[in-house]
């Protein structure tokens, strides 16, 4: 069993994008979680779910007014969704003075390990309590990087701050790896790949996911990549970081990375 959070405190890195093409995955293969815990609900949408005014979500889990299980609804692509709506935004505030509100979305994914093989958490694009609580409750953590040069100065910082978490708040949480995104055939997307290599020795760089407006058409009919286009070359970067979350024993995790 494995929670994976999938976090940067940039936005427009592909987190979401990565969230629906990695769940639609594992779906695929097992039961598979996917939590909705960006208000602006992109998650939600992009499996195809419209939240009712009123209807429960995440709010209602991270306010502890119900259990995580109660909210949770199927997805077209046999996704399982605990989904948001913009109210969630007030659940951050509510319980900012909570003594525990770091633990909260641990404690309410607890009982839910038994359920699911892997429970996929979308961050929003900060590192505030809502992303905390994601890293508190997580495994591992994936951290997509957009293949351009401003993306690599952030990244040493974050790198950092998540190693400050782990210590602070959850011992158990890897690094995942890092995922770069929006690959061109290009000098720039080659350059920056071979410095985050270089940089970062001792991190995970997964084989990088190109760019490509499949993408963003797949999110609007509400559909994973690989329900929406048979183009390996789209769909296989994901398969190595599902690889990668759920291990065959005869592969070594060398085989997933660029
Ligand atoms: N590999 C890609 N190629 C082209 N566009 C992409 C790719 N991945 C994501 N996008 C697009 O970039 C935008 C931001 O992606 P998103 O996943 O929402 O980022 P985040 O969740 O980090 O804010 C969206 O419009 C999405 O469709
Ligand atoms: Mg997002």
């Amino acid at each position: 069993m494995a929670i994976v959070a999938i976090a940067s405190p940039k936005g427009g890195v592909g987190k979401t994008t990565s969230a629906i093409a990695l769940a639609g995955l594992l779906a695929e293969k097992q039961s598979c979680l996917a939590v909705d815990l960006d208000p602006q609900g992109n998650l939600t949408m992009g499996l195809g779910v419209e939240l009712e005014p009123d209807q429960i979500g995440s709010y209602d889990v991270m306010t502890q007014q119900l259990e995580a299980e109660e909210p949770i609804v199927d997805t077209e692509c046999g996704v399982d969704l605990l989904p948001t709506d913009s109210t969630l935004a007030e659940a951050e505030k509510e319980i900012s003075d909570d003594p525990g509100r770091f633990f909260v979305l641990k404690r309410q994914l607890d009982p839910l390990k038994a359920k699911y093989r892997t429970i996929l958490i979308d961050c929003p694009p900060n590192m505030g309590l809502l992303t905390l609580n994601a890293l508190a409750a997580a495994d591992a953590v994936l951290v997509p990087v957009q293949c351009q040069f401003f993306s690599l100065r952030g990244l040493d910082r974050l790198l950092e701050e998540i190693s400050q978490i782990r210590s602070q708040y959850n011992l158990r949480l890897r690094l995942l790896g890092v995922l770069p995104t929006m690959a061109e055939n290009t000098i720039i997307t080659r350059k920056v790949l071979a410095e985050l290599k270089k940089r970062h020795e001792n991190v995970s760089v997964f084989y990088p996911v190109p760019k490509s407006v499949k993408f963003a058409e797949a999110t609007f009919v509400g559909k994973p990549i690989h329900r929406y286009t048979k183009n390996v070359k789209l769909v296989q970067p994901y398969e190595r970081v599902m690889r990668a979350i759920v291990p065959r024993s005869q592969k070594t995790p060398k085989e997933y990375l660029l």
